[in-house]
């Protein structure tokens, strides 16, 4: 029953989010070699703290079964996956590099690019640290700036300013165990912010400049892009879930009363109507000051904003992103937060929502989806390391299909 012959034809995205584990398979079509959706697995996670593992049993657990959902849809038997990886352990640091371009004829070849990644990498990034990203920003070949793609270009000196993403070794290892436990194998690990952006973003909006905020339960995570480049990239310890606390704190009742008030009367900017607002728990009726839920909200996300705020501003980019910010993540579903996020930041905001996937799954196209679909978009439906994938898709820009970094990022979405 399973299609054990074939593997190549499926891609398939786990994220592996500190309240859920998602999972979802896609089919890659012959004719247009585009990815669609075809099966679907969402199971509440356990084990977790602020987006990394805790304890391994819980994640394994879930990763299993939000497995088996997905498996049982699509018909596909799951042996590997992109995976994500979160937490505020991820860091991104900005490298240099230079070397001698090594052919006699001085043609930069892609040698010369795996060698200056090295250099720019090996040495600069804290030995306790696996590196998870290496974007290049630009390239000098003997002194002309700002070059994207110097392959086949003429010189002899060759330096690069890059972007590395980088991650705890210990927590990388934490995380191959738990896949270990689960019998996937983990063909690449990608931040959740990085994946959430391909799912939603386009060439445009990483050519203009552009910020995704990713808001889930317990992580906040901010990537900026400009010139079809990641230029930072960053996690936050502060979730939806950091709201629903406040509120049953403040409101002084339980989480699962504080979270059922969130979800249905919670919003970024006060609404006006009733004075009270009421939720049922356990057929009984809890009524709350709408004024209070308001200011409890309201003070939970100015401070997060403020710490994200600080964040753009590492960046270098705070308030220059023409394209503005893209909000994904179950907590980008709280009522308003566009708005919100607009006036709080003075930037453009809408809610990224991964469309054009088609298959099976109808509420695929909701923010709390970005981070599996854009893992999924990013699988390459084999077993590698980190270190391979990036060789690849180095070798496919040398062949011609892909120029510069947007193609290269974006994937298989633009094809
Ligand atoms: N309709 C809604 N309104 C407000 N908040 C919501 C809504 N739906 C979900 N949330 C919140 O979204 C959060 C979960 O988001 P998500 O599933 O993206 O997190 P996660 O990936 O499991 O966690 P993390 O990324 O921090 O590891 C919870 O705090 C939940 O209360
Ligand atoms: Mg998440």
């Amino acid at each position: 029953m399973w299609d054990m012959h074939d593997s190549s034809r499926y891609v398939v995205g786990i994220d592996i989010g500190t309240t859920t584990v998602r999972c979802v398979v896609g089919h890659i079509d012959a004719t247009n070699g585009a990815p669609s959706i075809v099966g679907v697995g969402e199971v509440p996670n356990t084990g977790m703290r602020k987006g990394t593992v805790i304890n391994l049993n819980g994640p394994a657990q879930a990763i299993d079964d939000a497995l088996g959902e997905a498996e049982r849809m699509s018909g596909h038997q799951v042996d590997a996956a992109t995976v994500s990886v979160n937490g505020s352990h991820i860091l991104s640091t900005t490298t240099d590099g230079m070397i001698a371009v090594s052919a006699a004829d001085h043609v930069v070849n892609a040698d010369d690019i795996a060698r200056i990644e090295e250099v720019a990498t090996v040495g600069k990034v804290p030995p306790n640290r696996e590196i998870l990203e290496v974007v290049p920003h630009s390239y000098r070949l003997d002194g002309q700036d700002n070059i994207k793609d110097p392959v086949g270009m003429t010189g002899t000196r060759l330096e690069i300013v890059a972007n590395v993403i980088s991650a705890l070794t210990p927590n990388i290892n934490t995380l191959h165990s738990v896949l270990d436990m689960a019998k996937v194998a983990p063909n690449t690990l990608v931040p959740s912010v990085i994946a959430a952006a391909r799912a939603v973003l386009n060439e445009q909006q990483l050519e203009n400049g552009v910020a995704v905020i990713d808001m889930g339960g317990s992580t906040t995570s901010v990537a900026v892009f400009e010139e079809g480049d990641l230029q930072y990239a960053s996690v936050i310890s502060v979730g939806g879930n950091n709201i629903t606390n406040d509120l049953a704190i403040g409101l002084k009742t339980d989480p699962e009363i504080a979270e059922k008030v969130k979800l249905t009367h919670g919003s970024a900017v006060p609404q006006s109507g009733s004075e009270t607002v009421s939720v049922k728990h356990d057929k009984e009726t809890f009524e709350f000051r709408r004024e209070e839920v308001d200011e409890i909200v309201g003070a939970r996300l100015d401070e997060l904003f403020e710490i994200i705020t600080k964040e753009l501003k590492k960046a270098g980019r705070y308030a220059k992103l023409p394209s503005g910010v893209v909000l994904t993540g179950g907590g980008a579903r709280l009522k308003h937060l566009a708005d919100y996020t607009k006036n709080s930041l003075g930037l453009a905001a809408r809610i990224g929502k991964p469309k054009g996937f088609g298959g099976v799954a109808e509420h695929m196209d909701e923010p709390q989806y970005a981070v599996a679909v854009g893992l999924m978009i990013s699988d390459t439906g084999g077993a590698r390391s980190n270190k391979q994938h990036k060789t690849e898709g180095r070798s496919k820009a040398i062949a011609g299909n892909a120029s510069g970094f947007v193609k290269r990022f974006l994937g298989r979405l633009k094809t």
